[in-house]
C-alpha cells in the first residue's frame, strides 16, 4: 500500500541549487533572494536555497534567504560530511522552517569510482550526516544519489537506516536520467513496500532529464506512492535538467482523475515565475515548451482556431489564464511618478535595497519610458534586473557606441568604454552590427573568452519592445551567461557582452556537490 500522507503533493523547488548546476546559470546574492520572494509567492513548500558548502557566498544567499521567507521551508543541501552538515545547518539557522538536505551515492559505480568507499561506510556516513542534521533542525531529508543505478537490496538498507536515524523525507534520485516511467514506478513502489516503517516518512523523487523524461518518471513515482517532487523552473539544471516545475504541478491539477494528490501552488504565478526565472539565468524558454512556452496556447491550423472559438475545450486542456498568461499587463508609463513606480514595484513582489536602488531604478525606468510609449510588467522586472547586473562589480563599462548597417556596406561599430575606470574607444567591422560590436569590445580586452551562446528575446511585443540579450562565455572551465536589455538590440548585446565579462572578472571558486 503506498504511503499516502493525506493528498498533498508537496513541491520541492531546487532552482536554486540544481538549477544553479545549470552551465552559466550561477546567480549572486540578490539575484537568489528575487527568485526565492518569487517562489514564495508560487506557494512553493520548500525551496532549495543552495550548497551551503560550496563557498561562503553560497552559505551567505541561503542564511539571507533563510531570513527573508516565512511560508516556504528554506533548505541546504549537503554532502554527508561534517563540514557540509555544519555549514548547511549554520546557513539555515535563521529560518523560520528550515530544512538539511543530505546525500551520499549508494550505486556500486559511485561508491567504487567516486567515493571509495565500501558499501558498510556509506551506510555509517549516511547515519552519521543525519543524527548530526537533527543537531540544527528535525527536518531532515536524505537522498540516495544514483538510486536509479543502485542495488535495491542495498538501497533499502540505505533507507532503512537512514529512518531509524530520524529522517522524515527520503528522496530517491536518478540522477543521470536513466530511467523509464513504468520503471520508475515500480522502483518506488517497491522501495515503500520493503523499508520497514516507510509510512512514517515523506518520500521523494528527484528525476534528470537525459533522456527527456524528467517529469513523466516523477509523475510515474507520485501514482505510486512518491507525495514530494524535487523540481525546477523551466526544467532548469545539470545537463538536461531536472523535471519542470510547472508540468507536475500542472499534469497533477488537469488530471485529478488519475492523480490522488493535489499542491498548494498558485498556478496564477507560473509563467511570472518562469519569465522572472529565464531573465535572470539567461536561459530562454524554448517557445514549444510545455505550459511556459510562448506558443503553450497558440493554436495555429485554422481547424484548432475554427474549434477553440467555438468552444475552448476542443483543443485546449489548460486555460492559459490559469496559469499565469495573462495579456502584458500595461504597467506605468511616461508620467508615471516615483510613488506609482515603488508602488509597482512593491506589488511584483520587487524590494530595492535602499533609496539609492530605487532611484537609480526610477532613472531607468524615466529613460526606458522616453523611448518607449508602454511600460510593462515584463519591463520593470528587466529593469530591475538591469540594476542587479550594473552592482556585479563593473570592471568594464559601456560608455557610449554606435554602430551603423547599410545595405552593401560592411557594418561597423565603434564602442567607447571604460576599463577599471580609464576610458578606452575602438571601431572595428564585422558580419552585423553585432559581430562589428564585439569585436570592437575584444579589441579593447583581449579577453580570450570563447563565445558560446549568443540570443535575444523580445521582452513584451512589438517593435519597441525591449530585447533581452543573453551572451554565454567561457574561459578557462568557467562558463557565466551575460544579460542585457534595451530598446536597442545592438546596445543590449554590448550590455550583455560586457556583463559576461564583469562576471568573469569577479566569479569566485565554488565546489560542485557532486563532485
Ligand atoms: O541528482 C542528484 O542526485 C542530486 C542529489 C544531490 C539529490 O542532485
Ligand atoms: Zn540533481
Amino acid at each position: 500500500m503506498p504511503n499516502t500522507t493525506a493528498d498533498k503533493l508537496v513541491i520541492f523547488d531546487t532552482t536554486l541549487r540544481d538549477g544553479e548546476q545549470s552551465p552559466g546559470a550561477s546567480m549572486t546574492k540578490d539575484e537568489k533572494i528575487r527568485i526565492a520572494r518569487q517562489l514564495e509567492k508560487l506557494g512553493v513548500d520548500v525551496i532549495e536555497a543552495g550548497f551551503a558548502a560550496a563557498s561562503p557566498g553560497d552559505a551567505d544567499a541561503i542564511q539571507s534567504i533563510a531570513k527573508i521567507i516565512k511560508t516556504s521551508t528554506v533548505c541546504s543541501l549537503a554532502r554527508a560530511m561534517e563540514r557540509d552538515v555544519r555549514a548547511a545547518g549554520e546557513a539555515i539557522k535563521p529560518a523560520k522552517s528550515g530544512r538539511i538536505h543530505t546525500f551520499i551515492a549508494t550505486s556500486p559505480i559511485h561508491m567504487e569510482k567516486k567515493l571509495r568507499m565500501q558499501p558498510d561506510q556509506v551506510v555509517e556516513a549516511a547515519i552519521k550526516a543525519i543524527k548530526l542534521a537533527l543537531e540544527y533542525t528535525d527536518n531532515v531529508e536524505f537522498s540516495a544519489e544514483d538510486a536509479v543505478r543502485s542495488e535495491m537490496d542495498f538501497l533499502v538498507r540505505v533507507f532503512d537506516a537512514a529512518i531509524q536515524a530520524g529522517a522524515k523525507t527520503l528522496n530517491v534520485p536518478d540522477t543521470v536520467g536513466y530511467s523509464i516511467p513504468a520503471l520508475w514506478g515500480e522502483r518506488i513502489q517497491q522501495l515503500i513496500a520493503r523499508v520497514p516503517n516507510s509510512n512514517k516518512v515523506i518520500w521523494s523523487t528527484h528525476c534528470h532529464n537525459d533522456l527527456g523524461m524528467a517529469s513523466a518518471n516523477s509523475l510515474a513515482a507520485v501514482m505510486n506512492g512518491a507525495r514530494q517532487v524535487e523540481c525546477t523552473i523551466n526544467g532548469l539544471g545539470e545537463r538536461a535538467g531536472n523535471a519542470s516545475l510547472e508540468e507536475i504541478v500542472m499534469a497533477v491539477k488537469t488530471r485529478r482523475d488519475v492523480f490522488s494528490c493535489d499542491s498548494r501552488i498558485d498556478t496564477t504565478q507560473i509563467v511570472p515565475t518562469s519569465k522572472l526565472v529565464s531573465s535572470i539565468t539567461g536561459y530562454p524558454v524554448q517557445p514549444n515548451k510545455a505550459i511556459v512556452g510562448a506558443n503553450a496556447f497558440a493554436h495555429e491550423s485554422g481547424i484548432h482556431q475554427d474549434g477553440v472559438l467555438k468552444h475552448r475545450e476542443t483543443y485546449e486542456i489548460m486555460r492559459a489564464e490559469d496559469v499565469g498568461w495573462s495579456t502584458n499587463k500595461l504597467s506605468l508609463g511616461k508620467l508615471s511618478g516615483r510613488n506609482a513606480f515603488r508602488t509597482r514595484l512593491q506589488e511584483l513582489g520587487i524590494v530595492l535595497e535602499n533609496e539609492e536602488a530605487v532611484n537609480a531604478a526610477f532613472a531607468r525606468f524615466k529613460d526606458l519610458a522616453d523611448r518607449k510609449q508602454e511600460i510593462f510588467d515584463e519591463d520593470l522586472q528587466a529593469l530591475v534586473s538591469e540594476g542587479v547586473v550594473a552592482q556585479v562589480s563593473e570592471h568594464y563599462h559601456l560608455v557610449s557606441m554606435r554602430a551603423h548597417s547599410e545595405t552593401g556596406i560592411l557594418p561597423k561599430a565603434q564602442v567607447v568604454m571604460s576599463v577599471g575606470g580609464q576610458e578606452h574607444s575602438a571601431e572595428m567591422s564585422g558580419g552585423g552590427p553585432v559581430d562589428a560590436t564585439f569585436k570592437a569590445i575584444e579589441q579593447i580586452v583581449h579577453s580570450g573568452t570563447e563565445l558560446q551562446l549568443y540570443s535575444v528575446n523580445n521582452i513584451t511585443s512589438g517593435t519597441d519592445a525591449q530585447g533581452e540579450v543573453t551572451v554565454r562565455l567561457a574561459k578557462g572551465g568557467r562558463i557565466v551567461n551575460g544579460l542585457g536589455a534595451d530598446t536597442d538590440i545592438v546596445v543590449a548585446s554590448a550590455k550583455a557582452y560586457l556583463n559576461a565579462l564583469n562576471k568573469l572578472d569577479t566569479g569566485a571558486e565554488r565546489a560542485h556537490p557532486q563532485v
